[in-house]
């Protein structure tokens, strides 16, 4: 059985991302279908907890979008799309304030104005929050507002093919999850927010919907990926017990005064500071308890971006200094009262109590890398979020360029907005342009219903519950914080055998609700995403942000002028360096000395010692 529907725009992904744009396009007078492969509310923007980054200037007048900016792309290591940045930071505010105006309830200053929280990397408290559960609060806002604009959602609906007619796309094929039947979505423009691909690694803050089916869509029809080596781990992910291992524990509990500490009590993160962020951090124990306090002196190293926390703390673990379970420890207990903490984190508070049954008013937590972001994603022009392939647009965690090699925390919400609404705008603008629908491939829509079948046709063969298992214990062990070329060489190797056994992978049941057949067929996606990384990640011989090489420790200044560009031809991934697009002078004077074109950017990374993953 088989339905079909005819709209103008699809947007496929229904977090932050996809709401927004289905909005914008909704409000530009296209018939937009927004699809959501979960329950409509259920997305990883949820796990965005500490805040949306944007430039408000509410607790620093001195804050400003150039500064903002800056941030970014120092915090992504000089690789970010230089305009992407820009807009992103010029139109943050704006976007928190609709936000607002649509009825999401911010934390507030003392004047009544939009609350900033501190987060790592960024210079100014420049986070709008609501505790610790700005995600929820945004994706319920958000959820609202479609809701009462009437736009049509497609919940718990797979979409696994794109169909394209003479080199623009023409709809897509999916199934619903509740009947197992198939869906064929006709559409002028399709826009891609279906997230990203944690849930290919062991440890992992994504839920089960992360399974790279919006990047490894977009390959198959013909688009480029970009920077798929750039994974990021986020620095405290829960470590005990083992069922809730890898679940966030957000940012925020830094920016509001935690510190990590090694099992000897000492505050580790003093000895990894790279002299790029060396101004800017403080480099004693005073000097940073200084800043918790009056937030004038030079930040604590506590709040480094992401990526130097991650490999601190892997670097601890490994030298033996790690807690009992495999961490190390973050306690805000002894800096602030049970009060601050219940009211300025209620989640976390309540997290670890009935998770692990601690208490962070008393206790300090157990806490270590977890897989969390892909900086890496879907090449897209930087104003109007177009893929390069004609009528397929991207927004959100499966684009890439804004975070370069890594992403300063906040600044997803704030992507998510600024980048969803212009993908629903020029999405709709490109509909618009196009009186008839283009043909949809019956051959193609027959191909994509027979791929459906397949598992639950076989009577034995491979289970995918195992095929998951031993991709997530690759990605973890020779595609995680610190790679080396043996490593990842020995990475593809072992795809290349899951990928043969997916092919011959085998589910039980029938096609209603039945998460073994569903999984069965996001195997493929996760399988091109996870060769797509590995393999970008054997091509970058250098250093940089979320991407380390034990073997080339030290970021190389020609890399920084280059994306790595993924395409499939022939059935095959094939790899090219691209240039980026020149920064223009006024901009690179933002961003400092080492984005000069003479710089060499040498000094970016702390070093730290190798060895595998825990
Ligand atoms: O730590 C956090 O609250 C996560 C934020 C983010 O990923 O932007």
């Amino acid at each position: 059985m088989s339905a079909n529907y005819t709209f103008d725009v699809v947007v496929i992904g229904a977090g932050g991302a996809g709401i927004r744009a289905a909005i914008e396009a909704h409000l530009q007078g296209a018939r937009t279908a927004l699809v959501c492969k979960s329950l409509f509310g259920k997305a990883h923007t949820v796990m965005a907890e500490g805040g949306i980054a944007a430039a408000l200037r509410n607790v620093w007048k001195e804050d400003g979008w150039d500064v903002h900016f800056r941030d970014t792309m120092r915090g992504g290591k000089l690789l970010s799309n230089w305009r992407m940045a820009q807009l992103h930071a010029q139109e943050a505010p704006d976007r928190v304030l609709e936000l607002e105006e649509w009825g999401a309830m911010f934390d507030r200053t003392a004047d009544g104005l939009i609350l900033q929280r501190d987060f790592g990397g960024h210079r100014y408290a420049r986070l709008a929050h609501v505790g610790d559960r700005t995600g929820l609060e945004m994706i319920r806002t958000l959820q609202q507002k479609a809701v009462a604009l009437g736009i049509e959602v497609l919940m718990e609906c797979t979409i696994q093919r794109l169909l394209v007619d003479d080199g623009r796309v023409a709809g897509c094929v999916g199934y619903w999850r509740q009947t197992g039947e198939t869906v064929t979505l006709r559409a002028k423009a399709v826009v891609l927010a279906t997230g990203g691909l944690g849930k290919a690694w062991r440890i992992t803050s994504n839920s089960w919907e992360y399974t790279g089916d919006g990047m490894a869509m977009a390959l198959e029809a013909g688009a480029d990926l970009i920077d798929m080596e750039f994974v990021q781990f986020h620095p405290t992910g829960m470590v005990w017990p083992p069922s809730v291992r890898g679940i966030l524990v957000t940012e925020g509990v830094r920016g509001d005064g935690g510190t990590l500490r090694n099992s000897t009590g000492e505050r580790f993160m003093f000895r990894y500071i790279p002299e790029f962020f060396r101004a800017e951090t403080a480099d004693t124990e005073a000097e940073a308890d200084a800043w918790y306090e009056d937030k004038k002196n030079r930040r604590t190293p506590d709040l480094l971006p992401r990526d130097e926390v991650a490999r601190a703390i892997h670097a601890e673990v490994r030298a033996g200094r790690g807690s009992p379970h495999g961490g190390v420890f973050l306690d805000i207990a002894s800096r602030r009262p049970a009060e601050y903490i219940k009211r300025r984190l209620p989640s976390m508070y309540h997290q670890f109590k009935e998770l692990a049954d601690i208490d962070i008013t008393k206790d300090a937590m157990e806490v270590g890398p977890t897989c969390h972001y892909a900086m890496g994603g879907i090449r897209v022009d930087a104003d109007t979020a177009a893929t390069t392939l004609e009528g397929l647009y991207a927004a959100g965690e499966v684009a890439a360029g804004l975070h370069g090699a890594n992403r300063l925390g906040g600044n997803s919400l704030s992507d998510l907005l600024v980048f969803g609404r212009r993908a629903g705008l020029y999405a709709a603008e490109y509909a618009k342009g196009r009186p008839k629908q283009a043909a949809v491939d019956r051959a193609a829509v027959e191909a994509a219903s027979r791929r459906l079948a397949e598992p639950l046709e076989r009577k034995t063969g491979e289970d995918p519950y195992a095929i998951h298992a031993d991709l997530q214990e690759v990605m973890h062990t020779l595609v995680g914080i610190i790679r080396t070329q043996a490593d990842l060489d020995e990475a593809l190797i072992r795809i290349a055998a899951l990928r043969e056994r997916q092919t011959r992978v085998a589910a039980w049941g029938n096609r209603r609700y039945n998460p073994g057949w569903n999984l069965s067929l996001d195997l493929e996606a996760m399988l091109t995403v996870s060769e797509a990384v590995a393999r970008s990640a054997a091509m970058r011989t250098e250093s940089r942000g979320g991407h380390t090489r034990d073997d080339f420790p030290k970021p190389d200044p020609e890399w920084a002028k280059v994306n790595v560009v993924t395409r499939k031809r022939d059935g095959r991934l094939e790899l090219a360096k691209e240039p980026l697009s020149e920064m223009p002078p006024e901009l690179r004077d933002l961003v400092g000395e080492q984005a000069k074109p003479h710089a060499e950017s040498t000094d970016m990374e702390a070093t730290v010692p190798a060895g595998k993953p825990v």
